[in-house]
């Protein structure tokens, strides 16, 4: 059974200018698949009738039955009986493409820290005291609470092991805080663009996301913000004040106060998310994490993070800081989907985080030569596309096309083995055809290797067909 339907108007929103030089029913189907392979669009989801479809895309019916046929015979549709035309993920579907090249830059992510074996072989030896235990904890082992506590005390927000609920990665952190926080129908805020999977664990918790604007030129719009917040009033915030993923910006201590000030007056509770707060490379300034702030403008602010960018993705721990009151209802709802963190990979978190300074110092020196190498490669290569005039930390830069065509850009380079995530894919609306992120966290030659490709592909996709698409980022 279908899992839920699309509409005709909605999938021609998230659908943007697919128009390409290939065959319309072509064109049309290869949009289609990189929705579903980005998760724009889910699987098990009925798309909208033939009629309708092509009523809306002013195509002949004949295209688009020739469109769904092409993603049926692909594995990326079905025909359900009485259903019409339902999406699917074949297996293949998220893998790379038959190539030599295989390089996948859809995830910011680096490689463990130096400093994880060492630690690892510690944490076994301790592990030995836990085995006759469940070997997994619901609120976090004492001395992971503790560490994680102090980490924030060092940053300047005094915290409690009390405070502290230990979550499998930041992601369920943000899904468990949605689940808790949020009932069906609410508004939640957050950044336009944002971490995509941010705006998924919202929706699934039944929100409607409301969103304003952060550029690489200004950052945050703090008017629009202001305004965003005042008039939806939604119950949370979600927000990444350092480094915000995907433009790398930080928010200064006018944006800080404001952002607060907002919240305070119709009671939001701002969640800020600090998965990437510690991977500076040269920014001029460091803030303490944004609840220092708080009691200040009478503000309510829970802080989530993660040792994944830092430490290791291969951990999936996360945690999650807030008063003991929220905790534990946090805490009382988490069973109904996950019991618990494994031990081990606690015990391994915990000897690491008291060497945060260490690990700071290696990644900076990893993301600085990501940052020199695919400014290099984009300005030997590709003069015409804009990166950020600063890029002082975080995981990725925002890239400005000078054409709206990401989506067409990340299907021909799937063809050629490098795996891209589509600038729309960070956006609420199906908006930022003229974007781009791409990570400074793979080796340098690898970046140098992706934007070769890039720039390979650039004539043609700069042929395409675009200039019909201004509406694209209007919406922004
Ligand atoms: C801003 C942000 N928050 C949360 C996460 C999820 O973190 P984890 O891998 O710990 O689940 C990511 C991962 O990309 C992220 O970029």
């Amino acid at each position: 059974m279908a899992r839920g339907r699309l509409g005709a108007a909605d999938l021609t929103t998230m659908l943007g200018e697919w128009r390409t030089d290939a065959p319309a029913y072509d064109a049309l189907a290869e949009r289609l698949r990189l929705l579903l392979i980005d998760g724009r669009v889910s699987a098990d989801v009925r798309l909208p009738s033939e009629r309708d479809l092509s009523a809306r895309l002013g195509l002949s019916r004949t295209t688009v039955t020739a469109a769904y046929g092409r993603l049926r015979e692909r594995g990326y549709a079905r025909s359900v009986q009485g259903s019409g035309t339902t999406t699917a993920l074949p297996p293949h579907a998220t893998s790379p493409a038959d190539s030599e090249t295989g390089i996948d830059l859809t995830k910011a992510t680096l490689p463990a820290t130096r400093l994880l074996a060492d630690a690892a072989g510690e944490a076994t030896e301790r592990l030995t005291a836990h085995l006759p235990g469940s070997g997994y904890t619901l609120r976090g082992l004492p001395e992971l609470r503790t560490a994680i506590a102090d980490r924030y005390t060092e940053r300047g927000l005094p915290t409690s092991p009390d405070q502290v609920l230990v979550t499998l990665g930041g992601q369920s952190a943000i899904a468990l805080l949605g689940r808790v926080l949020i009932a069906r129908g609410d508004r939640a805020y957050a950044e336009s663009p944002s971490y995509p999977h941010a705006y998924d664990a919202l929706r699934l918790a039944g929100a409607r996301v409301v969103t304003s604007p952060v550029t690489t030129e200004q950052g945050w719009d703090l008017p629009a913000l202001e305004a965003a917040i005042s008039r939806t009033q939604p119950v949370m915030a979600y927000v990444m004040p350092d480094f915000h993923n995907p433009t790398g910006w930080s928010l200064d201590e006018e944006g800080r106060a404001r952002l607060l000030r907002a919240a305070a007056r119709t009671e939001t509770i701002v969640v800020a998310d600090d998965t990437t707060a510690e991977l500076d490379i040269d920014r001029p300034v460091t803030h303490p994490p944004l609840a220092a702030l708080a009691a200040g403008h009478r503000a309510r602010v829970v802080h989530l993070g993660s040792a994944s960018k830092q430490l290791w993705g291969g951990l999936r721990i996360g945690w999650i800081r807030a008063e003991p009151e929220l905790l534990g209802r946090l805490v009382a709802q988490r069973s109904a989907t996950d019991l618990g963190t494994p031990i081990w990979e606690q015990l391994v978190t915990a000897l690491l985080l008291p060497r945060a300074a260490a690990v700071v110092e290696e990644r900076r020196g990893q993301l600085r030569a990501g940052r020199t190498a695919l400014y290099a490669a984009v300005d030997r290569l590709l003069p015409d596309w804009s990166l950020p005039a600063r890029l002082h930390g975080g995981l990725t830069a925002w890239v400005h096309l000078p054409a709206p065509v990401s989506s067409q850009l990340t299907l021909a380079a799937r063809g050629r083995g490098l795996l891209l995530t589509a600038g729309p894919r960070f956006g609420a609306d199906g908006a930022y055809e003229r974007h781009l992120r791409l990570p400074i966290t793979a080796a340098p030659a690898e970046i140098e290797r992706a934007v070769g490709i890039l720039a390979d592909l650039w004539p043609r996709a700069d042929a395409l067909p675009h200039a019909l698409t201004a509406h694209a980022e209007a919406v922004v």
